[in-house]
């Protein structure tokens, strides 16, 4: 074979993805379809490419040098699988599988399991940066094997998008590692989605801003702490004007969120890993709860606040307090995210860098920002940071933003508009730095329906009160 790596599923992740590694210094690109018009379109479109089209599994076998290297880029879950076992029946033991699609990190320990039992290598990547960062450079979230790594490391130095010098592309751990990160990034993606559409609907509603005069503020905002992708977006979807009627597009889009399912993922894993995700899982939730349009239908009598009248005296001073609340929450989202990412390594063994995460998102991705520099430095001092909010930067940020946040959490509530990211990444921030919690309380009324038992804090042991007797209290076998 000539190829040195080739493309299963030519979609237009696929294809983007193609021609990004066609285009790289001495790659050559096997691609295959399973409908043969899309490798036709594939090669008509672009003759400059070094593609070799493949119309069978065999061609594409045999078109490919050893061993052979192939990235799957189909739809998650079931369509994978049958292109995994496709490459493996005409592929040899020592070949390396990369499924480059959003697949679950649990799907993915089982396919390593599978595949590397029959002798091949299996890479699950997550694949960041959307249509756009496929063809001009991802941001790319390889786990798998360390042989593996060795022969894909190169050609994914080439392709990945590029920050600060570094390529956007680390070996992240072993098995779903890889995609266990790509599903923690999507989860912040929503969080800081779901913060910035709230930060919209603030200003829109207490300033009376027209939409093209917010996408203005978004912009101011891209040039200070906040710069990230999603913001740069924002202000480019407020500007926009729909053709049909003339009014601003945001105004005429249907106000129901879709959701694809790593989001959900993020927020389940992190429940069976107990980790406090809450920006994120509200930020999931927003969604679920904004396409349930028959609820709100019949929800829109429920009373709101006496006064819904919400203009607030001086709109400068309020959108500057919307960007402090929104740089805090969005600190707590990321703390948030890479905890789970901390939590997760802990519970499958892998040995994740979380610094290097952050690098790896500094470009390419949906959520490539400035900001992911802050916590590169606050890994870089202490790789074991229990969490990321106490790095010395972000108490120094948190210190000068938290009292806009709290205003603009109480003047959410009070005028009856919904910020369920920004409030709960503030009720999470004061619960982590309380000294003492209500989770006193409840170990009392777990102890008196279900002798759940309590520690105390003056003595070892684990103790019960016996409530339905006379209330002494007696040591116990510990029942958590
Ligand atoms: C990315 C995106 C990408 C995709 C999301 C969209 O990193 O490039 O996250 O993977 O656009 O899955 O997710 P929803 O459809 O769930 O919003």
């Amino acid at each position: 074979g000539e190829a040195n790596i080739g493309v299963v599923g030519l979609a237009v992740m696929g294809s983007n993805l193609a021609r990004n590694l066609a285009s790289r210094e001495g790659n050559t690109v096997a691609v295959f379809n399973r409908s043969r018009s899309k490798t036709d379109e594939l090669i008509e479109a672009h003759p400059e490419a070094e593609f070799v089209p493949a119309f069978t599994y065999e061609e594409f076998a045999a078109s490919l040098q050893k061993p052979r290297t192939a990235i799957i880029m189909v739809k998650a879950g079931k369509p994978t699988d049958a292109v995994i076992d496709e490459l493996m029946r005409v592929f040899e033991p020592g070949d390396i599988i990369i499924d480059g699609g959003n697949s679950l990190f649990t799907d993915t320990i089982r396919r390593e399991k599978a595949v590397s039992e029959a002798g091949y290598n299996f890479v699950g990547m997550g694949v960041s940066g959307g249509e756009e960062g496929a063809l001009n450079g991802p941001s790319l979230m390889p786990g798998g094997p360390d042989e593996a790594w060795v022969t894909l490391g190169p050609i994914l130095k080439s392709i990945a998008a590029v920050a600060e010098g570094e390529p956007c592309v680390t070996h992240i751990g072993h098995d779903g590692a890889g995609h266990f990160v790509k599903m923690v990034h999507n989860g912040i993606e929503y969080a800081d989605m779901q913060l910035i559409a709230e930060a919209y609907d603030l200003i829109r509603r207490g300033t009376g801003k027209t939409p093209a005069e917010i996408a203005d503020v978004f912009e101011e905002w891209n040039r200070g702490e906040l710069e990230s992708y999603l913001i740069e977006i924002t202000a480019e979807v407020l500007r926009q004007t729909d053709a049909t009627t003339g009014k601003p597009l945001v105004d005429v889009i249907v106000d129901q969120a879709g959701a694809k399912g790593t989001g959900a993922w993020t927020v389940q894993t992190a429940l069976d890993l107990g980790v406090p995700v809450s920006g994120i899982a509200e930020a999931t939730f927003a969604r679920s709860l904004s396409s349930h349009r028959e609820q709100r239908d019949v929800a829109g009598e429920l009373p709101g606040p006496s006064s819904e009248d919400f203009t607030v005296p001086d709109a400068d001073a309020f959108i500057e307090q919307v960007r402090l609340a929104l740089y805090a929450s969005k600190i707590v989202a990321y703390s948030q995210g890479f905890d789970e990412i901390r939590a997760g390594a802990a519970q499958y063994g892998w040995n994740i860098d979380l610094g290097a995460v952050s690098k790896i998102w500094r470009g390419g991705c949906i959520i490539r920002a400035q900001f992911l520099n802050r916590i590169a430095d606050a890994y870089d001092e202490q790789a074991d940071l229990p969490v990321l909010l106490t790095a010395p930067y972000f108490v120094e940020a948190l210190g000068r933003t938290q009292d806009a946040w709290r205003e603009i959490v109480r003047v959410s509530a009070a005028a009856g508009i919904p910020a369920p990211a920004f409030s709960s990444s503030l009720a999470y921030y004061d619960g982590l730095r309380a000294d003492r919690l209500p989770a006193a309380l409840i170990q009392g009324q777990r102890d008196f329906f279900g002798a759940h038992t309590y520690k105390r804090i003056d003595k070892d042991g684990t103790f019960h009160t016996l409530w339905s007797a006379d209330r002494t209290e007696v040591e116990a076998e510990d029942t958590h």
